[in-house]
């Protein structure tokens, strides 16, 4: 007789069956996660882009917001920062609540330009800038140190304990000056934003 031979009544045939499914099933799940991770890393990476963008567009839309508008009533530009000069006398402290107040504060000076142009508003005022912290060490509103000696009038700062607070005065003949004063004396004060 005709022997027929059916291999799926064979044991080792049926073994190498569930071998071959069992590698299928392992090839698609090792598919099937390296995929996943591709997307997911993928995701990472555009939801890093899509911020930075973001990001830089609010920069530019704050930058060009800055250019287009008119310094507001009372304020006057230089370079990229506002700055109002108060119309009356305060000591240092109120001075600069009043500039906080304004969304500002007092002027930090961070460069010789700068300094010119506060030099060349002819006048005298509170800058944010105190050693009433630690007596010596003259720090500008931002936490910064000053980092220059050249502003300081002729034998100042002199005050020690008792003048702890710094003034801005003008002259004609050189970049203005700066002299510290006991924080409770009044004075014009002037804002930068
Ligand atoms: C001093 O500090 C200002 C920032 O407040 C900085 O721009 C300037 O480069 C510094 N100058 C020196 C000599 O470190
Ligand atoms: C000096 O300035 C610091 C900020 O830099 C401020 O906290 C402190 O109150 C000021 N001193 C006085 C006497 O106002």
């Amino acid at each position: 007789p005709r022997v027929h031979f059916q291999w799926w009544k064979r044991p080792s045939g049926v073994a190498a069956v569930c071998l071959g499914l069992l590698c299928v099933l392992l090839l698609a799940g090792i598919i099937g996660l390296s995929v996943y991770y591709k997307l997911q890393t993928s995701s990472n990476t555009l939801t890093i882009e899509r911020d930075q963008l973001q990001k830089e567009r609010d920069d530019l839309m704050r930058k060009f917001s800055n250019l287009k508008q008119t310094c507001p009533e009372g304020w006057r530009k230089f370079e990229s920062s506002w700055y109002f000069l108060s119309t009356v006398i305060k000591p240092w402290d109120e001075s600069r609540q009043d500039c906080l107040e304004r969304g500002a504060d007092l002027v930090v000076i961070n460069s010789d330009k700068e300094q010119e142009f506060l030099n060349n508003l002819n006048q005298y005022f509170w800058i944010g800038l105190n050693d009433s912290v630690t007596e010596g060490t003259w720090k500008w509103v931002d936490g910064t140190p000053l980092n220059t000696t050249r502003y300081w009038g002729s034998r100042q700062p002199n005050g020690g304990g008792g003048e702890n607070c710094v003034l801005f005065l003008f002259s004609s003949s050189d970049q203005g000056k700066l002299h510290d004063y006991p924080c409770s004396d009044v004075s014009s004060w002037i804002c930068e934003k």
